[in-house]
């Protein structure tokens, strides 16, 4: 097919980035090149066992195996409204507020199909996950990009949206902790954004997919804050917390009619969540809590292994204070995050992610992911002795 049959939508996407890195991987594997793989946030830990028992049974049970009701069990909504209560002390009523999806990234793509229409903005954090640039541009909105700056610890500067876009704004992405900065986000900003939502009539997706990779300071739902409840709706994935990226399981929870909505969106688009998954994600939640404190320790010694070293060898300009990235302000010399990956590749067979890739303010920088073991890391840091 020729590109110019794209539809405009599509052409408007740029390279979806970890689609070009997964590339430029299978080539070096098809050459039986071996490399270091630092870049996507897939961790290598397996998924609790007891987790995957729990699967294998009821896979076997028939009601799992037809088609799942759209708007997930009752037992694993019941499983999130608990496990909510517990951790934020937010309450929730399952059958209105919780909506469990196939991977949080599902819910937020597909999210503002229910609000956006053409000629409205959506609000992404730069540098940010790329799914939400997808998510604004499939719903034909435009997209503004709000920076995340060092000088601000990578929280955006709201005065500085322009009015144009606040009052022709649907949605603001927010994510924190953050991918990729690390950064998180005080009581005192979320309340903030909250009043500037509410003030402008901006829905919030708040991103939460890394609610429990965290070292020092436990991260905020956003539905602690005051109006919140009214304006914003929340996302979690079993991805990070549970290390079961390839299950496929999320949830969203918040405003019940912005819940009700995204349900409206997926009942046309898809038939439920493997109802053998959604027991797993019900166990995990239910009894899979050490497990998730030993990820944390696992992943704070990677983090302070990699920081220190990185640090002897001319890269400590680095952040590191959540999730399982680090984000690596590039030596002096080097503007080009592209160019850096590229030498990464090619010279030490090491592959981050390019900071450009997260957005435009997400130039000058590389993201590291913590992804693999420290011995794994630490061959990582002697090939990086040398830059
Ligand atoms: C910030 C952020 N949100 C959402 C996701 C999607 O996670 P899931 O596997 O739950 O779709 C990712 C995945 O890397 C992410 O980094």
């Amino acid at each position: 097919m020729k590109k110019q049959d794209w539809a405009e939508r599509l052409k408007k996407l740029p390279p979806y980035l970890f689609a070009e890195i997964d590339r430029q991987k299978s080539s070096l594997k098809e050459k039986g090149v071996k490399f270091i793989d630092l870049s996507i946030g897939d961790p290598d830990i397996l998924a609790p066992a007891k987790v995957i028992d729990v699967i294998y049974k009821s896979a076997k049970v028939k009601d799992n195996q037809k088609y799942a009701l759209d708007q997930g069990k009752l037992s694993l909504r019941i499983a999130i409204k608990k496990w909510v209560k517990n951790r934020f002390a937010v309450k929730l009523d399952e059958n209105k507020e919780i909506l469990p999806l196939i991977g949080s990234k599902e819910g937020l793509v597909h999210f503002p199909l229910g609000f956006v229409n053409k000629g409205d903005y959506v609000i992404i954090p730069s540098p940010g996950y790329p799914g939400y640039r997808g998510a604004a541009l499939f719903a034909g909105a435009s997209v503004y990009e709000a920076a995340l700056l060092r000088e601000n610890n990578f929280l955006p500067d709201l005065g500085k949206v322009p009015i144009g876009v606040r009052n022709k704004a649907k949605i603001i992405y927010l994510n924190y902790p953050n991918n990729p900065t690390t950064a998180l986000a005080p009581m005192s900003f979320l309340e903030k954004v909250v009043k500037f939502c509410s003030k402008y009539g901006i829905i919030l997706a708040y991103d939460n997919a890394y609610s429990e990779i965290y070292f020092e300071d436990k991260p905020h739902s956003i539905l602690e804050v005051k109006g919140a409840r009214e304006i914003a709706v929340e996302f979690h994935s079993f991805s990070k917390t549970f290390c079961m990226t390839g299950f496929r399981i999320g949830w969203a929870h918040g405003a019940s009619e912005l819940v009700s909505t995204l349900l409206k969106v997926k009942t046309n688009i898809d038939s439920g969540i493997f109802g053998a998954i959604q027991a797993g994600a019900r166990f995990a939640l239910e009894k899979e809590q050490s497990y998730v404190k030993n990820l944390r320790k696992e992943f704070k010694n990677r983090r302070d292994f990699f920081i220190k070293n990185l640090q002897k060898i001319g890269l400590g300009n680095a952040y590191a204070d959540s999730t399982f990235y680090v984000w690596v302000k590039l030596p002096r010399g080097i503007k080009s995050s592209m160019d850096f990956v590229k030498y990464l590749i090619n010279e030490k067979r090491i592959i981050a992610t390019p900071g450009i890739g997260f957005g435009k303010y997400g130039r000058g920088y590389a993201r590291f992911a913590l992804t693999v073991k420290k011995d794994i890391l630490k061959k990582a840091i002697d090939l990086l002795e040398k830059i």
